[in-house]
């Protein structure tokens, strides 16, 4: 089986070229020009549009029992998304609650995606409490190639882990050479604040955000960042949304402490103005931390721009308005938090980056596929369009304008937080492992072959 894609531009995060690029099974062999198709390859005319390596989404949740509910996406829909926005990989966050065993929502997790999953994945491993079983747990789960942790310092009770466990979590991880990605906001205040507000009759989802102020975040950011450097931790801090929390994770960056910055495309195209939305529509965008004053923006893609903010991923967290978000009536706090983005994250960051902004094509892939798979041990195999490396590719086609709308999408849900929103291009080929999986918005792939993708640790 071979693919010859011909004419295109080849975009990675450092040069762009015009050149051909032949694939023999599932790998790269030859990137060069006037390639010649050996008998019976595929071809495909990439002429005036972009080639860029498949695209890393580093933050999905596709299962995620959570608030009282599951999110709506299988792994067959999530991944079958993905591909058609352009993700060849996600890293999932499997994320057992601190009641449940790790071990054993390890193993759920796993055998959830196990042929199921189109794209390619693997997992962020939650840890939720750390008890007696938990470090001999985590050994097991590293050495089978997951080879980062996720903590949450929100949640309380549910997800969130105490000082005492956060620095146990960061200690065991600094020794195995393991990253931690954090949900970085005070779980106190957050729970303080909310109990002020219902009981001053605030109920609706505009009052989400004034329960999760920006310091909070902030305050959750740096104490993130002093255990991560006080541990010799490398630390990833996830969904970054706000000017002070930017500002404590770049001083922590800049005093050395190992502190990578992810930003998400709810935080970078709305604000709160949509969680404030009447007759209960806020609640279609109720995530945390939440949509923010839109002051904040331009900072974020500004930081995007120079590269202090490292990746681009979703957070994508499906639940229905229809009977799941409208568990919140009446109580803001009951929301399930999440916003559907695994379809449309690449297709929002060109248009508003790269098209429509000022975002180059080569950062745009730096944050969308490579820094991920640099900083997620998946480097050079994928991240990169280069000899030897897997054949996830993406022609994009700049010249296509459509819009989303959740009657169109293929993510399992009831709404679009972007109904209605122009995209200025979208992929017009993704191959997974040198295989065609979407041709012009609809999935043509098997849907089964997504890989479960073991990783290095940072000591090799
Ligand atoms: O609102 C969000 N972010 N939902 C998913 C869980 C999380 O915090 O990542
Ligand atoms: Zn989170
Ligand atoms: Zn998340």
């Amino acid at each position: 089986m071979s693919l010859l894609i011909k004419n295109g531009e080849i975009v990675t995060a450092d040069s762009r070229m015009k050149a051909d690029i032949y694939c023999e099974g599932e790998t790269i062999s030859y990137i060069g020009h006037d390639l010649p198709a050996p008998a019976g390859c595929e071809v495909i005319d990439a002429a005036g549009k972009y080639v860029f390596p498949g695209f890393i989404d580093p933050h999905v949740h596709i299962h995620l029992p959570f608030m009282g509910t599951v999110t709506k996406d299988t792994h067959a829909s999530g991944s079958q998304a993905a591909l058609i926005g352009g993700t060849t990989t996600f890293i999932e966050m499997m994320a057992p609650n601190r009641h449940e065993d790790l071990l054993e929502g390890y193993q759920n997790w796993k055998s959830l995606a196990a042929g199921n999953s189109a794209c390619d994945y693997t997992f962020h491993i939650g840890v939720t409490k750390y008890d007696d079983a938990t470090e001999a747990q985590l050994r097991q789960i590293v050495a089978e190639g997951m080879t980062s942790f996720k903590v949450f310092l929100a949640y309380k009770g549910f997800f969130g882990v105490n000082d005492e466990e956060l620095y146990q979590a960061l200690t065991l991880a600094n020794e195995l050479g393991v990253i931690v990605a954090a949900h970085c906001e005070n779980d106190e205040i957050v729970a303080q604040l909310q109990a002020r507000l219902l009981s001053e009759g605030k109920v609706g989802p505009e009052w989400h955000e004034p329960s999760r102020p920006e310091r909070v975040e902030a305050d959750g950011t740096s104490h993130f960042a002093a255990f991560c450097e006080l541990t010799g931790a490398h630390g990833y801090v996830v969904h970054l949304s706000s000017v002070p929390a930017l500002e404590a994770a770049s001083a922590a960056k800049a005093r050395g402490v190992q502190l990578a910055i992810e930003c998400v495309v709810p935080h970078l195209v709305l604000d709160k103005t949509y969680a404030e939305r009447p007759d209960f529509e806020g609640a279609k965008y109720i995530m945390s931390p939440p949509l923010r004053d839109k002051r904040n923006q331009q900072p974020l893609w500004n930081a995007l721009a120079t590269g202090v903010i490292d990746t681009v991923a979703t957070d994508h967290a499906p639940f229905d308005f229809k009977g799941q978000k409208e568990m919140g009536r009446g109580d803001f706090t009951k929301i399930p938090n999440g916003i559907p983005t695994i379809e449309d994250r690449v297709n929002l960051l060109y248009t508003y980056g790269v098209s429509r902004g000022s975002l180059s094509l080569e950062r745009f892939v730096s944050a969308a596929s490579t820094r991920a798979a640099q900083l997620f041990g998946l480097y050079p195999r994928k991240g990169t369009i280069a000899v030897g490396a897997d054949a996830d590719l993406v022609v994009y086609d700049p010249d296509y304008r459509g819009s989303i709308s959740a009657e169109t999408q293929s993510m399992n849900v009831d709404y679009s937080g972007f109904e209605g929103v122009e995209i200025d291009g979208r992929p017009s080929v993704v191959t997974v492992r040198g295989q065609v999986a979407v041709r012009d918005g609809s999935f043509v792939g098997e849907p089964g072959r997504g890989q479960l993708l073991a990783r290095p640790t940072l000591h090799g």
